[in-house]
């Protein structure tokens, strides 16, 4: 049977990109009502209208919350939840005190399932309907994820991290057996439900010359899967880099050289770029993510989000768990507002709304299914409460309008903002109702 269901609140959709020319907050209408069957949103408009288009449709009423798309993390590493928040170490030396350690564990199947779950049980809760996941470089843990996200229903991108150097006897693999892994995993995952293959290798400090060079031939073997990797995220990593690969031109080519340089591309970071890279990476239309809460946390630095974004870059924005200090995208959003301040271009609400949403499906080259409220599109929906918290109400209760609101929820909200959140038309947290 068909279930048939409408939400009622204050309905948030993007007709445009707020970044694009005219006032930021033009850029999203507000509805009443929001309707959905068999996974899919139906409809938006005025409670009326969706009741005669619905006539039998079960009406769930959240007053005056806010309904809008589920948010898409671009970018995170699903294997460090229970290392998230480890102290005082840089990107290298936190590479091998926590995570590469942490890391090891998921040849063990049923380690990988316990951790795959309570990280989509972390995520769900806060509001997060899609992940683009590193896995470690054990078949296991991709089997894991994708395991768990296919029996939740939720649309997931997820791939084997691939690492022949510079990782600990244990977690390394070969650039044959990177190849013949992933070449399996996506024919056992890709496309298979809601779920889709990264081609990942993890940077270039841990993947040798003819490692890369495998990851090209298997990109273009399978040219409508993603890639995701790592990009100039610190200044020590570039140096090495260079050392490592003396011939490159900058650290984006020893992803070029390979083939590893592509419009399906991610690339976590991407702080500090050189000229040419910037000029490339605009050339082909690749994805380049913003991780805030990591880039601080970590030491990393400061995206130049409002330069990039002027030079036309495609942008998308991540947790980057658990070198990011938080599952939370509302978290991300406001660490993404105080980065553009410290480079004196404040984000709006409306900007760090989309960029959670739209921006993050864009990179992930899902647009047209997740990240936006439409007809047609997929019913992942999350409710937020704007006055979850005794301090975010009396600040919400001054506020001069919507994006007043919403943007103390983004800067002070946290999993208890969060009201519900539906996933492919089923609700997977639910409001005391
Ligand atoms: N660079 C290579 N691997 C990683 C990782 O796991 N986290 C972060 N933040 N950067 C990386
Ligand atoms: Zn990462």
């Amino acid at each position: 049977m068909r279930t048939e269901i409408i939400l009622k609140g204050q309905v948030l959709a993007f007709s445009r990109s707020p970044f694009d020319e005219g006032a930021p907050q033009d850029a999203a209408q507000l509805s009443e009502a929001v309707a959905m069957c068999d996974g899919l949103v139906t409809g938006t408009g005025t409670l009326k209208e969706m009741q005669m288009l619905h006539p039998l449709a079960h009406l769930v009423d959240h007053g005056d919350h806010l309904i809008m798309a589920g948010f898409v993390d671009a970018h995170v590493h699903y294997p460090q939840t229970a290392i998230i928040a480890s102290w005082g170490k840089r990107l290298i030396d936190w590479l091998n005190a926590y995570t590469f350690p942490e890391e090891m564990r998921f040849g063990d199947r049923a380690y990988a399932d316990q951790v795959a779950n309570r990280y989509l049980d972390l995520t769900t809760a806060n509001g997060t309907t899609t992940v683009c996941s590193f896995c470690t470089i054990h078949p296991e843990s991709v089997d894991a994820i994708f395991t768990a996200a296919q029996a939740r229903g939720q649309r997931i991108v997820a791939g084997k991290t691939c690492m022949d150097r510079n990782a600990p006897e244990g977690l390394r693999d070969t650039p044959q057996s990177a190849y013949d892994d992933s070449d399996a995993l996506i024919a056992r995952w890709h496309g298979v439900d809601r779920l889709s293959y990264a081609i990942t290798p993890r940077f270039s400090p841990t993947s040798s010359p003819e490692q890369l060079d495998a990851m090209g031939a298997l990109w273009a073997k399978h040219p409508d899967c993603l890639m995701q990797t790592h990009l100039s995220e610190q200044l020590d990593e570039i140096a090495w880099v260079k050392s490592l690969f003396p011939q490159a031109r900058d650290y984006l080519d020893t992803y070029e050289e390979f083939g590893l340089l592509g419009a399906r591309g991610l690339y976590g970071h991407a702080i500090h770029l050189e000229e040419r890279e910037r000029h490339r990476l605009r050339e082909y239309g690749v994805a380049l993510v913003h991780c805030p809460t990591s880039n601080t946390f970590i030491g990393s630095g400061l995206f130049d989000m409002a330069g990039l974004l002027a030079e036309g870059q495609r942008i998308g924005l991540a947790t980057d768990t658990g070198g990011g200090s938080s599952f939370s995208m509302l978290r991300t959003m406001g660490a993404a507002y105080e980065i553009g301040q410290l480079r004196g271009t404040p984000l709006h609400a409306a900007q760090l709304l989309w960029l959670a949403t739209m921006g993050s499906a864009a990179s992930l080259r899902l647009e047209d299914k997740i990240g936006n409220v439409a007809v047609g599109m997929e019913a992942d929906l999350v409710v937020l409460n704007l006055a979850s918290t005794p301090a975010i109400a009396q600040r919400s209760s001054r506020a001069t309008d919507l994006w007043d609101a919403v943007f103390a929820t983004i800067m002070m909200g946290d999993d208890r903002a969060v009201a519900e959140v539906w996933i492919g038309g089923q609700v997977v947290k639910k409001s005391a109702r």
